[in-house]
């Protein structure tokens, strides 16, 4: 009986991938495809990834290095994210023509604004290449040696798969390097920004409401790709034309019903589902609590100075984004792992996974040697998260590591590059120093004080340091740099010469920073980082290998690793937490009950007042019939009257279970027939921890209603003309 009883509790607990869970390979989805269809999908794998006709994938591209997009006309139009677009928004913005904060339509192709340095590519077709990298790698092979024999075959292999041809091919490794996939990429270059909604739509709650559903953000911008006359990428040229995509996504005016099936095809970043227990606590309850306080110093400050002046809120529009994200998310994911015990969970599955092993003499000491390297690479992960949080939270910091750089040069064509770009560099520091350096001191002052009192700077220690001394010193530094005096400065870099380097070593800052530096990366700390990092990479090979042996039944996905996945799910609502449920749909009523003037992030257009209120709503909102009965008593008997109500409503967004994470922002979010329904851009915070546990009662991604962007693109912008380059598809 005992027996059955544990054989039953590890059927219970094995690692498989759960309902919803996962992210798929385009080229392998034939294994998912039966599952998918009975979840209700009613199009075909080959219909999603093909390589010899047109398929989905064919819409979707890769936004930079870390957003998704997709076309929505013939004309190389594209739909991302708005915090995708973001700095691009930004780039083109100045307190005049401020498009962050008023918006931007493009209402012809010449006022389409050209983006340097803005990607958009396209997957021609993916291969296994495994063998060929794995060429002459035995399991005896010595791990360097082993990296190095890769390293050539991968040189080998992606040279000769674009020989004569304009694409390029990029191999990754896949379930830590137990496979190995070609990617063979067509980059597009010319890509211009057509069309933006203000930041109190696409940023609509800012980053109180980030991560966080009930969700009312129109977080959509628009794009388009421009290509040579032979449709193929070309840098940017008045010549080029809009590229004609092998394929555009049709769009359903639908909707969405509670319980319909759902998938997303994008480029999620990073996960790590198969990490051990280690790794979970190192990241939950060791890395994050370190990195959240620490970012909550910068954000009080620079949060601040942006409530002061609209060119401050510019200024750290881009940053504060950035750093609250991450801050916001890292509070939520260790949450979330501890609500469901995260750790101790990991520890479970070792436990069988230890059973399993223990007479399979390649498996029987991975977890206790993978256990042995996490314990060393913590001592320097930690150290490395206070000097990404701390030392190199001030634009002191970042700049005084230039300095020590130029210190350090000898070549003197080099550092007259150098003194050049910082003369460059100090231009725009000083621009708006009184103000800038207010914020910056403080920063510098307290996140280095947090990172002593945590015994991480000893080198800031006096014979009678308490705090109030460290924090002077602190003070000081910042007030008698050289870095900090605009005139000395100048005169020191007009001056320079070799006889300088000594002055610029004794500077309290270049000091400064050059003991944190030396301490962080000690070169014998550095050594055994390097290892215990090599190390867990050869272990997690052997262990998940194991895993997938041990449970030979299972559908394994890969971790993201920023290609081209496939998740999908189903509409649903779910309960963050006790007597809380959360509906699956938002609707402009919500944006409404949300107004706040006062607050920037809160303030509602009345422009986009009067259109609720009329219910002007155009194709895209919907209506509700509700058939109401009243009974009415009266000396006669009862009098029933039937009352048609009409509801008219804006759907916003919506959440469901598809498993998605960073990248997968701006990824197309279809039905299922394959037609677009909505724009990936977050997921709900009570779930973020879905990047190392997915639990399929918590975990959801938030999506926008096509229908919300069409409508704001059509009624709102009133421009029209983007949406008539459309394709949209309704049944009604
Ligand atoms: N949380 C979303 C993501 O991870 C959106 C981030 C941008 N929005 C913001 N308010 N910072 O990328
Ligand atoms: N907003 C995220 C991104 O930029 C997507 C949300 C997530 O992490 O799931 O990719």
């Amino acid at each position: 009986m005992k027996k059955i009883m544990m054989l039953l509790a590890m059927a219970a607990m094995t690692i498989s991938a759960m309902a919803d869970e996962g992210m798929w390979i385009p080229m392998l989805l034939g294994r998912n495809e039966a599952d998918m269809q009975k979840a209700g999908m009613r199009i075909t794998a080959k219909d999603i990834y093909d390589i010899n006709h047109a398929s989905l994938k064919d819409a979707i591209l890769l936004f930079n290095q870390g957003c998704t997009g997709e076309y929505v006309s013939d004309k190389g139009l594209f739909l991302t994210n708005h915090h995708c677009g973001y700095s691009y928004i930004t780039m083109h913005s100045t307190v005049e023509h401020d498009y962050l904060t008023n918006g931007f339509w493009a209402m012809s192709r010449d006022e389409e604004i050209p983006c340097p340095g803005l990607t958009a590519t396209r997957l021609v077709r993916m291969e296994d290449v495994t063998a060929q990298v794995l060429e002459g790698v035995s399991n005896e092979t010595a791990e360097i040696e082993r990296a190095d024999i890769i390293e050539r075959n991968i040189k080998k292999i992606t040279e000769r798969a674009v020989e004569g041809t304009h694409y390029k091919a990029i191999i990754k490794p896949f379930y830590y390097g137990n496979q190995y996939f070609m990617y063979i990429n067509e980059v597009f270059t010319d890509v211009r920004l057509v069309g933006a909604p203000p930041s109190n739509i696409g940023k609509f709650g800012g980053d109180t409401d980030n991560w966080m559903w009930p969700r009312h953000t129109g977080d959509f911008s628009m794009f388009r790709v421009y290509a040579d006359q032979d449709n193929k990428p070309a840098g940017y040229s008045k010549d080029n034309r809009p590229y004609k995509p092998l394929k555009h996504l049709e769009i359903s005016l639908d909707g969405v019903q509670e319980g319909d099936f759902t998938f997303v095809f994008g480029y999620p970043g990073t996960t790590q589902r198969y990490v051990t227990s280690d790794a979970v606590e190192l990241a939950a309850n060791i890395e994050n609590p370190v990195r959240i306080d620490l970012r909550t110093i910068r954000l009080k400050h620079y949060n601040k100075a942006m409530n002061q002046s609209p060119a401050q809120r510019l200024k750290y529009a881009s940053k504060v984004a950035s750093l609250a994200n991450g801050w916001k998310k890292w509070q939520g994911e260790t949450q979330g792992i501890n609500r469901l015990k995260g750790v101790e969970k990991k520890k479970e599955f070792e436990q069988q996974f230890q059973q399993w092993a223990k007479d399979k003499p390649q498996y029987y000491n991975v977890l206790q040697q993978l256990h042995e390297a996490y314990e060393q690479l913590r001592i320097f992960e930690v150290e490395l998260t206070y000097f990404s949080e701390a030392v190199r939270a001030s634009d002191l910091m970042l700049r005084a590591n230039n300095y020590r750089q130029l210190a350090n040069e000898d070549d003197e064509l080099k550092v007259i590059g150098l003194v050049n770009r910082l003369k460059d560099e100090n231009k725009k520091f000083f621009a708006d120093f009184d103000q800038h350096s207010v914020v910056d001191r403080a920063i510098f002052v307290e996140t280095f004080l947090y990172m002593w009192q945590a015994g991480y700077a000893p080198y800031l220690n006096d014979k009678t340091a308490d705090k109030a001394t460290v924090q002077k010193k602190l003070e000081k530094i910042y007030d008698e740099s050289l870095l900090t005096n605009e005139k000395k400065l100048n005169a020191f870099l007009d001056n320079y010469s070799a006889k300088s380097v000594k002055k610029l070593k004794a500077d309290p800052a270049v000091a400064l920073f050059d003991q944190a530096f030396t301490q962080t990366f000690e070169a014998q700390k550095l050594a055994i980082y390097r290892r215990s990092a090599q190390d867990i990479q050869r272990l997690m090979r052997i262990y998940v290998k194991g895993m997938m042996e041990m449970q030979p039944d299972v559908n394994f996905f890969p971790d993201a690793n920023l290609t081209l996945r496939v998740a999908y799910g189903h509409v649903e609502g779910f309960r963050p937490r006790d007597g809380v449920y959360y509906k699956p749909y938002s609707t402009l009523q919500g944006i409404i009950e949300k107004e706040n003037p006062d607050i920037y992030d809160y303030v509602v257009e009345d422009k986009l007042k009067s259109l609720n209120a009329l219910k002007d709503f155009g194709p895209y909102g919907i209506t509700i019939n509700i058939n109401d009965s009243t009974v009415e008593e009266t000396p006669d008997g009862y009098i029933v009257r039937y009352n048609r109500k009409v509801i008219k409503e804006m759907p916003v967004a919506f959440i469901a279970t598809n498993h998605t994470t960073g990248g997968n922002s701006g990824s197309p979010v279809l039905n299922a027939d394959g037609r677009l329904i909505g724009i990936n851009f977050d997921r709900c915070w009570e779930g973020t921890m879905s990047d190392l546990l997915f639990d399929p009662d918590y975990c959801r991604n938030i999506s926008l209603d096509i229908r919300y962007c069409l409508f704001i693109i059509d009624k709102f912008a009133e421009a029209k003309h983007l949406v008539d380059e459309m394709t949209l598809v309704s049944s009604k």
